[in-house]
C-alpha cells in the first residue's frame, strides 16, 4: 500500500534540489504533485521528466498574489491540497559588518515571509476541505545555532522552526499537523552556491568548504536529498497523525536537541 495514494501535493522550490527529490518521492507514493517553482521554464522541465502525476505551477512565494494563484492552480488540478512542502528559500553569506539591507528584506522575504504566507493560504484552503492536512517547513541545523558569515540565514531559519511551533500548536484542532525539517548540510546546486561564497568569504580553494563540512558530519559524510525523503514522507503521511509543531534534525549527527 502507498503511503500518499490519492493524495494532492503541493512542493515550493521543487524544480531542482530537495524539493525535486521530494517531489518525485511523493509521485512513488502515489500522490500527485504541483512542482512549485519561481523558475517556470525549469518547473516544467521538472514536471515532465517526473512524469503523469506531477504538473508546473508558477510561483514565487514573496507575492501573496502568486501564492494565491498556487494553490488555486493546485485545487483547480487535483480538487483538492492536502500536503505542502515549504520548501522554496534563499541563502547569503557575509560578515556582520559586511551585511546588507537588500540581502536581509530579500532573505527574511523568501524563507520567513514566504513560509508563513504560503502556510497560511494553504492552512485556510485545508480547513474549508474539513478533513485535515500536512504540512512540512524546510528549517536547517543554521536555525538551530548561529554561524559566523551566516547570520541572516541562520536567523530565517530559526524563524522557521518558531513559526511550525506556533502554526502547529494554532492549526492542529484543525487536525493539519505542522512540522520541519532541519537538514544538515545537503549535496546539490544550492551547496555549490554556498562552497563558493565561502571561497571568497575564507579564501578557500573550490570545493573545499564542501570537502571541510563534509568531514565533520558525525556520520561521515555530506547529506543528499535522499537523505531526507524517508522524514518528508512520514511527516506528509497518516503515521504521522500525533506528531505536532516539531523541527527534526535529518543532519547525520550534526546537531542534537
Ligand atoms: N542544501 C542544503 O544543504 C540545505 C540545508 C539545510 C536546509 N536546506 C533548505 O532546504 C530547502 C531546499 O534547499 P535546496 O538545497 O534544494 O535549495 P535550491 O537552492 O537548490 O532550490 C531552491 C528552489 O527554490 C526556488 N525559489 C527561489 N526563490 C523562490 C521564490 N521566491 N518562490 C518560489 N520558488 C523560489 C528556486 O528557483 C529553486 O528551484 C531550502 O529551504 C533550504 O534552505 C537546504
Amino acid at each position: 500500500m502507498k503511503r500518499l495514494e490519492g493524495k494532492s501535493a503541493l512542493v515550493t522550490g521543487a524544480a531542482r534540489g530537495i524539493g525535486r527529490t521530494f517531489a518525485h518521492a511523493y509521485i512513488n507514493e502515489g500522490a500527485t504533485v504541483a512542482i512549485a517553482d519561481i523558475d517556470l521554464g525549469r518547473a516544467q522541465a521538472t514536471a515532465a521528466e517526473l512524469g503523469a502525476s506531477a504538473y508546473a505551477v508558477k510561483m514565487d512565494v514573496t507575492e501573496q498574489a502568486s501564492i494565491d494563484q498556487a494553490i488555486e492552480a493546485v485545487v483547480a488540478r487535483a480538487g483538492k491540497l492536502d500536503i505542502l512542502v515549504n520548501n522554496a528559500a534563499l541563502f547569503d553569506l557575509a560578515p556582520i559588518v559586511e551585511i546588507t539591507r537588500q540581502s536581509y528584506e530579500r532573505l527574511f522575504c523568501i524563507n520567513v515571509a514566504g513560509t508563513l504566507f504560503t502556510l497560511q493560504a494553504t492552512a485556510r484552503q485545508m480547513i474549508r476541505q474539513g478533513h485535515g492536512g500536512k504540512i512540512i517547513n524546510m528549517a536547517s541545523q543554521a536555525g538551530r545555532r548561529g554561524e559566523a558569515l551566516v547570520a541572516v540565514y541562520c536567523a530565517t531559519k530559526a524563524a522557521v522552526i518558531s513559526l511550525t511551533q506556533s502554526a502547529g500548536l494554532d492549526l492542529i484542532k484543525h487536525r493539519v499537523n505542522v512540522n520541519a525539517i532541519a537538514p544538515g548540510v545537503v549535496e546539490g546546486e544550492h551547496w555549490d552556491g554556498v562552497d563558493a561564497l565561502f571561497a571568497h568569504h575564507e579564501n578557500l580553494p573550490p570545493g573545499e568548504k564542501k570537502r571541510q563540512v563534509g568531514a565533520q558530519v558525525p556520520y561521515g559524510r555530506m547529506g543528499t536529498a535522499q537523505d531526507l525523503v524517508g522524514m518528508a514522507i512520514f511527516l506528509a503521511s497518516a503515521e504521522s497523525e500525533y506528531v505536532v509543531a516539531q523541527t527534526y534534525n535529518v543532519d547525520g549527527g550534526n546537531w542534537m536537541s
